[in-house]
């Protein structure tokens, strides 16, 4: 099953950049940089990194590992790595979260930093590698608003055709982070900016429904006028906003070792094996990995087998990989007829 999966073109439309970071590649940077070397032991990261209870204890350390980075080498190494794992993984085009509030506004990294090494890695990318990487900007969801539209100030140069650093690369805006407590509708002026910043315009996603209801989801859907649920798993607790999901076909960026790992099915009543339960409703459901080095590269061959846990190397769950997989260039943002050519 994994090769056969491996083997499977695929899209991945789920990956926080700064979740890829290994703990061995966080300590590299933190010694090139100078930093607290025992901070960052790649044994004690790598502990730390076993056991979570939610989202939060989670992002905690997240942010800790994130804080090591200082120069465009730095984000340059970070993305490539990813873009390996990604084409061991069958991964031919990724649309990848980055969050520059987490790296800049602290007078330590310019906004210039971190978008010049990310972006010059994925050129490298798709030279070297053939992974057809491109970037979605986050907002911290925890943080203000008025931030929120000075990182887009910051983004605007990129955005910008005639700009001398414009880049095509930059595709679209996200909101990550703490999410209960932090609705999604407090964004509005944020993505109703960033849907015009682009010539193009940007395309606009959300996560919602991990850890917040399904309210969460339908305020997202309302007022963001997302184009793409990231996560959304709680859904399933509104049969509504099922209906609504299925009815326009929104796709969903699901995650489900993060989800495992997070501790998200216990927690709330969405039940188990989230990925089956939206398919066999109708959703448009992807599969993806969220933070790799902190739960697991592989989601898509693990999810076919959880989807058909009795054959799991059989057809059923072969099916269910091949589901995903097309279901993952359907809800990607390439242009309609590069979705027809991965038909
Ligand atoms: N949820 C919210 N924020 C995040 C996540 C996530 O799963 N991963 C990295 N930032
Ligand atoms: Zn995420």
């Amino acid at each position: 099953m994994p090769e056969f999966v491996a083997g499977l073109p695929k899209a991945e439309l789920h990956l926080h950049i700064e979740g890829s970071l290994t703990p061995a590649r966080a300590y590299a940077i933190a010694k090139r940089n100078g930093l607290d070397l025992d901070a960052f032991d790649p044994e004690k990261g790598a502990a730390a990194r076993r056991e979570f209870t939610s989202l939060v204890p989670f992002l905690i350390e997240y942010g800790k590992c994130s804080g090591v980075m200082r120069k465009e080498a730095d984000f340059y190494d970070m993305m490539y790595d990813y873009l390996e794992r990604a084409a061991e993984n069958g991964v031919v085009h990724a649309e990848i979260f980055f969050d520059p509030q987490t790296h800049c506004y602290t007078d330590i990294l310019e906004f210039k930093t971190v978008i010049t090494g990310l972006t010059k890695a994925l050129e490298e990318g798709r030279k070297t590698l053939g992974v057809d990487g491109k970037l979605i900007l986050c907002f911290l969801r925890d943080r203000s608003v008025e931030e929120a539209l000075q990182v887009l100030e910051d983004a605007r140069p990129y955005m910008e055709v005639k700009s001398p650093v414009y880049t095509p690369d930059l595709l679209g805006v996200g909101m990550d982070n703490a999410e209960l407590g932090f609705r999604p509708g407090r964004f509005k002026p944020a993505y109703d900016k960033a849907r015009h910043a682009r010539e193009a315009g940007l395309h606009c996603v959300a996560h919602a429904g991990e850890e917040g209801d399904a309210s969460y989801i339908t305020e997202a859907l309302d007022d963001l006028k997302i184009e793409r649920v990231d996560h959304g798993v709680r859904c399933l607790e509104d049969p509504a906003v099922v209906e609504r999901l299925v009815k326009a076909q929104t796709p969903l960026t699901v995650c489900p070792c993060s989800n495992h790992r997070l501790q998200v099915y216990p927690r709330f009543f969405c039940g188990e094996n989230a990925v089956r339960q939206l398919l066999s409703r109708g959703v448009k459901v992807t599969v993806n990995s969220d933070d790799p080095a902190y739960f697991f590269m592989g989601n898509v061959s693990a999810a076919g087998r959880a989807c058909d846990a009795s054959a799991y190397d059989g057809f059923l769950a072969s099916n269910y990989v091949r589901t995903l997989a097309l279901n993952s260039f359907d809800a990607s943002f390439i242009s309609e007829d590069d979705k027809k050519a991965h038909k």
